[in-house]
């Protein structure tokens, strides 16, 4: 298990631009992990994605996602990241090697890799990518098809699993789908780990998760109850009209 990320910062190069420049990052020292289910949550801009970006490449996996054998061609846009990577020290008790990267946004890069790749097949070998992945084109199922499906494959398992936004592609129902997937996957495999950067309080609902917060330019634990996303969605629902009363006064 990743027990303890740490900003090394006698190897930072440059205090102004991104990616240390990003408030919670500069001001970054240590975070310990204790749960096998860890979240980030904050504000729009405020370094999750940067951060969850950063552990991937420094683990080896695909830069826009994916595993460490694939997807992990490296374009000036990508390598923004680089001066974290090379400033973080990562600290597993121990070190399964496995896992995957799913980035919301680039589910359809990894869909079109896996189509072309064969490389799969190679590892695995009498077992034909399509029915690997299902059968089925990822590209010819929905966005939340296409992602429970490849969670199924490459999430049920052994490893650290790094989810960026994954509630982008689902219903609220898939999302609570999703809490019962990740419960099963941590009892059926003991060095599965996940660390999920999300804005929705039904996953953050999840039980005994660390839930790490990146507002207020530091990362710090925060309780379930006090986060912003349980906060808003629980005011506008107990008082709808009221807020739209107070948001739309002229
Ligand atoms: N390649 C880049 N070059 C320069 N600045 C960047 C780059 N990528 C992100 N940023 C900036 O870094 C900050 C943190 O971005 P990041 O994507 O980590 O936020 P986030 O917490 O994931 O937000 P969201 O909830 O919107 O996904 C933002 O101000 C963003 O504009
Ligand atoms: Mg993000």
């Amino acid at each position: 298990m990743l027990k303890k990320v740490s900003l090394l910062r006698d190897r930072v190069e440059d205090w102004q631009n991104y990616p240390i420049s990003v408030p919670s990052i500069r001001s970054l020292e240590e975070i310990e992990l204790n749960s096998r289910i860890c979240f980030f949550i904050g504000e729009n801009g405020s370094g999750k994605s940067t951060l969850i970006e950063a552990l991937a490449v420094h683990y080896g996996f695909g830069r826009e996602g994916g595993t460490r054998n694939f997807f992990n061609s490296s374009t000036e846009a990508n390598q923004a990241i680089d001066p974290l990577v090379r400033a973080l020290r990562l600290s597993f008790d121990r070190r399964t090697g496995a896992g995957f990267f799913l980035r919301a946004e680039s589910l359809f890069n990894v869909a079109s890799h896996i189509d072309q790749s064969d490389e799969e097949q190679a590892a695995d070998p009498g077992v034909p990518i399509a029915s690997f992945y299902g059968d089925k084109s990822l590209h010819i199922r929905s966005h939340g098809e296409a992602f429970f499906t490849l969670f199924e494959l490459k999430c049920r398992r052994n490893g650290l699993f790094l989810l960026d936004e994954p509630e982008a592609a689902l219903s609220p129902s898939r999302q609570i789908a999703l809490l019962a997937l990740l419960h099963d996957t941590l009892q059926t495999f003991q060095d599965a780990q996940f660390i999920i950067s999300t804005h929705s309080p039904l996953l953050l609902g999840f039980p005994d998760a660390q839930i790490l917060s990146f507002d207020g330019g530091r990362i710090h634990e925060i309780a379930y109850q006090d986060t912003e996303p349980v906060q808003i969605y629980r005011r506008f629902l107990n008082d709808r009209s009221g807020i739209l009363m107070e948001l739309f006064r002229p």
